[in-house]
């Protein structure tokens, strides 16, 4: 019997023939989302800084920092050319190395807006243009940091804030051209960074790393952090035909925590 954690399978080759770019591919939600893309027939070029040992097989990956300029528009010319053009980006890479006060942190400022918002515009400004011959899908990842503004992530949630209000204006500029722009809003989900972010944070301000999962799921109405699938899922559909009518939305994935939060 179906349960609510079953999934039910997507239609196959919903993407077949798709040309796809996923940022931060190598590993986490990224590397779930591509897995997804390529399961639904879609060719996907992937990028990291690092190596990818956890890419999934099929995806190509090019090696960039997409923090810097040179890096976005190195990553934008090899996937072009790899690919043929572009009908997918998805804007995944980022994060949050430095969990204290933001009076403290003047140095990350910069950083954290690059990797979190500008790498996004840097990168949908190389292969939007083209995008308008044929229309496409761009997703941006953000994080319910933009909602709850934890006081020790000020300067990503504010970075996650500036790319959730770029994301809708960019849908209507676009949605002439046939060319959908959502943002994905996403709550706490077990990936590598979850992994370092509890650490980091038991390193900082004491305690234990179980008992701090076990707090971060209790606080979750839905009872469990989420799973990289469970984005994964959601930005297949996204960039599918099914979701033809959606495009200026910001989709909440949390497990409820911010509907518990009003
Ligand atoms: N996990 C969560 O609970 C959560 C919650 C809300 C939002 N998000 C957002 O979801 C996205 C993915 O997070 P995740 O948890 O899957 O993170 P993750 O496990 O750390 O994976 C991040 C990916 O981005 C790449 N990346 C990081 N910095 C980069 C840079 N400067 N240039 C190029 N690639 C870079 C990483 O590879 P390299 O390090 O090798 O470059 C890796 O492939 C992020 O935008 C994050 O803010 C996550």
């Amino acid at each position: 019997m179906a349960t609510e954690n079953s999934r039910t399978p997507a239609p196959s080759g919903e993407l077949a023939g798709r040309r796809a770019v996923v940022t931060g591919g190598s590993r986490g939600i990224g590397a779930a989302i591509a897995r997804e893309l390529l399961d639904a027939g879609a060719h996907v070029v992937i990028s990291a800084r690092g190596e990818a040992p956890d890419a999934p097989p099929g995806a190509v990956f090019v090696p960039a920092d997409l923090s810097t300029r040179d890096g976005v528009r190195h990553f934008a010319d090899t996937a072009r050319e790899l690919l043929g053009g572009v009908d997918i980006i998805v804007n995944n890479a980022g994060g949050c190395r430095s969990f204290q006060s933001v009076l403290e942190l003047e140095n990350d400022w910069q950083y954290t807006m690059d990797i979190n918002f500008l790498a996004a515009v840097r990168l949908n400004a190389a292969l939007v243009p083209a995008m308008r011959e044929h229309g496409g899908v761009v997703v941006h990842v953000s994080s319910i940091a933009t909602v709850a503004a934890y006081p020790n992530l000020l300067h990503y949630a504010a970075a996650k804030s500036a790319l959730e209000t770029y994301s809708k204006g960019l849908s209507a500029e676009l949605a002439p051209d046939g060319i959908r722009v959502v943002s994905v809003c996403l709550g706490n989900v077990e990936t590598p960074a979850s992994k370092t972010a509890r650490t980091r944070i038991v390193e900082l301000h004491g305690g234990d790393a179980d008992d701090l999962t076990g707090q971060w799921a209790a606080e979750i109405p839905l009872g469990r952090l989420g799973d990289p699938r469970d984005i994964a899922d959601a930005v297949r559909f996204l960039v599918s035909p099914r979701a033809s009518w959606i495009t200026g939305s910001n989709i909440v994935i949390d497990g409820g925590k911010t509907a518990s939060l009003c």
